[in-house]
């Protein structure tokens, strides 16, 4: 059976987990991030091509101070630890989102590990950092008048080809942890035929094997892309 070419994951339920448990939400945030190289390793094993993974959303701007300061600390602790990784699975690394937004420092060490990466032929390991799907649709479009294009030229593949995710096929399967039922700006233009799991399961409980599983639900779905299924009876 068809393992995804392209999943994308919604990792959320950190400060859940961590207020569970009577801890401050950066012990959720440490939790999380050790998951990351979990599951990027068995998406590796299993011959998934692209792991979209959503780091930190354009809106989570506005979460108190500390928290983002904690968030980025580990991110900058998790490209310099997860080089290692990158290099021996032959993993290469891009973000996608707003660059723009993010601390110089970071936009640097993110640079680096896609410099690193790049020639990498193993899986595309994309994370969605400062990212938002409008925000990003927003930007192709502006980037695809820039080109020179004619208004009623636009086409689908020529905004597609502007988007932080260009060359990459659509996602085939979007799960999201921790019970919430919702996209929350991910992905909005590529996801148009995704298909959707939702687990109550908090992004620090989240293991190789639920991954598994969720490859396996993907699996039995029937997609049909707006056509007839197939073994279905004739129309007349
Ligand atoms: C996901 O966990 C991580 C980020 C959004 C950065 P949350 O921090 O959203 O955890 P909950 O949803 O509050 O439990
Ligand atoms: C979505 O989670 C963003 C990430 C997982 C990075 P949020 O916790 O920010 O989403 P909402 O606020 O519950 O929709
Ligand atoms: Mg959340």
């Amino acid at each position: 059976m068809a393992i995804p070419k392209h999943v994308g994951i919604i990792m959320d339920g950190n400060g859940r987990w961590a207020e569970l448990r009577g801890l401050p939400r950066s012990e959720g945030h440490k939790r999380g991030v050790e998951r990351v190289s979990e599951i990027t390793a068995a998406a590796c094993g299993v011959g998934v091509k692209v792991l979209s993974l959503y780091a930190f959303s354009i809106e989570n701007w506005s979460r108190p101070a500390p928290e983002i300061s904690v968030l980025m600390k580990l991110l900058e602790t998790f490209l310099v630890n997860d080089v290692n990784l990158f290099m021996e699975k032959s993993i290469k690394f891009r973000v996608i989102g707003n660059r723009d937004k993010l601390p110089s420092k970071i936009r640097t060490m993110i640079g680096h590990v896609e410099n690193m990466t790049l020639d990498n032929s193993g899986l595309l390991l994309q994370c969605a950092l400062s990212y938002g799907g409008r925000d990003e649709i927003v930007r192709a479009v502006k980037k695809t008048l820039s080109s020179g294009i004619a208004p009623d030229e636009i086409t689908e593949d020529a905004v597609n080809s502007h988007m932080d995710t260009s060359g990459v096929p659509d996602p085939d399967l979007i799960i999201r942890t921790s019970g919430e039922q919702r996209l929350s700006n991910f992905l909005l233009w590529q996801s148009a035929y995704a298909e959707f799991l939702f687990t109550n399961t908090l992004w620090p409980d989240f293991t190789r094997e639920e991954f598994l599983e969720a490859l396996y639900q993907f699996q039995i779905r029937d997609r049909r892309f707006g056509k007839v299924g197939s073994g279905v009876t004739k129309c007349s």
